[in-house]
């Protein structure tokens, strides 16, 4: 079924009810132009709930005034043969006017989890991503959720979003899946030039160092910081964005000069670098002990 409208949508969802379905909501959140990585998420979706929704909206209420939300790349058509392929059940794809009739006066402000990486570099990108996706909860009532840890900190984010306002929906993180050399698949791929594309596999090679280097005796923050700084400064198109250590979930800096060895858990290494106009990110969770 594709659903344009809201009222397209809850007229399947009450269809579903009234037919009595044992099943649960499995609900995939995205911005459309799928690849492997949502396709992941969708599979996993339609096994563990038996009735999969996706959801397809570039919004703008995400995008800072100099992003690319204009140029955001769109397929409608090859979405939803994608789509169909992978067992989801619904596709919501509404337009902007669908979603926001008018200018929304209500926000969603995330703080904490929000004040570094790409908190700190888009600001509003996750007050908006709150937004919607209160919104989108609310409208398809999800069982369980599936966000890629590609976006480590926008799980983090929603998680505790829907912890704090007790949303009944299980937030499920999901393995970020990747090319063969190991670049995380993001529909932003699409924007490199054949050579950045050749350096962009930087970010994930870099960060499968940093997983050797977290084990050296006597690593500081401080010195993992600039190993990793100077490992993606290799990449001659390489334009550093972020690259930081931090605890996870809830994202606080480590003190510089401690050793990580001093540290419990786990610690998310998380870049963003820009290669000509196109940003990426990538990052990993590393076990300390
Ligand atoms: P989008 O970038 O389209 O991503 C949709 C979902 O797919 C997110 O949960 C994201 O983490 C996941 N994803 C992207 N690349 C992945 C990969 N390589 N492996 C595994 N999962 C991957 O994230 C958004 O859209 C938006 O912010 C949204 C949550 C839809 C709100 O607008």
């Amino acid at each position: 079924i594709i659903a344009e409208t809201i009222q397209q949508l809850r007229a399947a969802l009450r269809e579903r009810r009234e037919a009595r379905l044992e099943q649960r909501i499995g609900f995939v959140p995205t911005m459309g132009f799928l690849h492997e990585g949502h396709a992941s998420l969708m599979r996993r979706a339609k096994e563990e709930c038996g009735y999969a929704v996706l959801s397809i909206f570039v919004n703008p209420m995400q995008f800072g005034p100099n992003e690319d939300f204009d140029r955001y790349p769109r397929d409608a058509e090859r979405d939803i043969r994608i789509a169909e392929q992978n067992g989801i059940d619904v596709v919501f794809m509404p337009s902007v006017a669908e979603m926001y009739p008018k200018k929304p006066v209500t926000k969603i402000l995330i703080s904490g989890v929000t004040e570094r990486l790409c908190g700190a570099s888009r600001p509003g990108h996750f007050d908006g991503v709150g937004l919607v996706v209160s919104k989108l909860f609310n409208l398809v009532q999800p069982d369980r959720a599936y966000f890629g840890m590609k976006d480590a900190q926008q799980v983090a984010v929603i998680a505790r979003m829907t912890e704090d306002l007790n949303i009944p929906v299980e937030i499920v993180p999901c393995e970020t899946v990747r090319e063969a050399d190991g670049l995380a698949l993001s529909s932003r791929n699409v924007y490199l030039s054949e050579e950045e594309r050749g350096q962009a596999v930087i970010l994930s090679r870099t960060l499968a160092l940093a997983k050797e280097w977290v084990k050296s005796p006597g690593m500081t923050n401080r010195a993992l910081s600039d190993k990793i700084k100077e490992s993606i400064g290799q990449a001659a198109l390489a334009d550093i964005d972020y690259a930081e250590v931090l605890t996870y979930p809830d994202l606080e800096p480590l003190n510089d000069e401690a050793e990580l060895s001093a540290y419990d858990g786990e610690i998310l290494v998380a870049l963003a670098v820009k290669f000509g106009r196109t940003r990426l990110i990538d990052n990993r969770l590393m076990e300390l002990h």
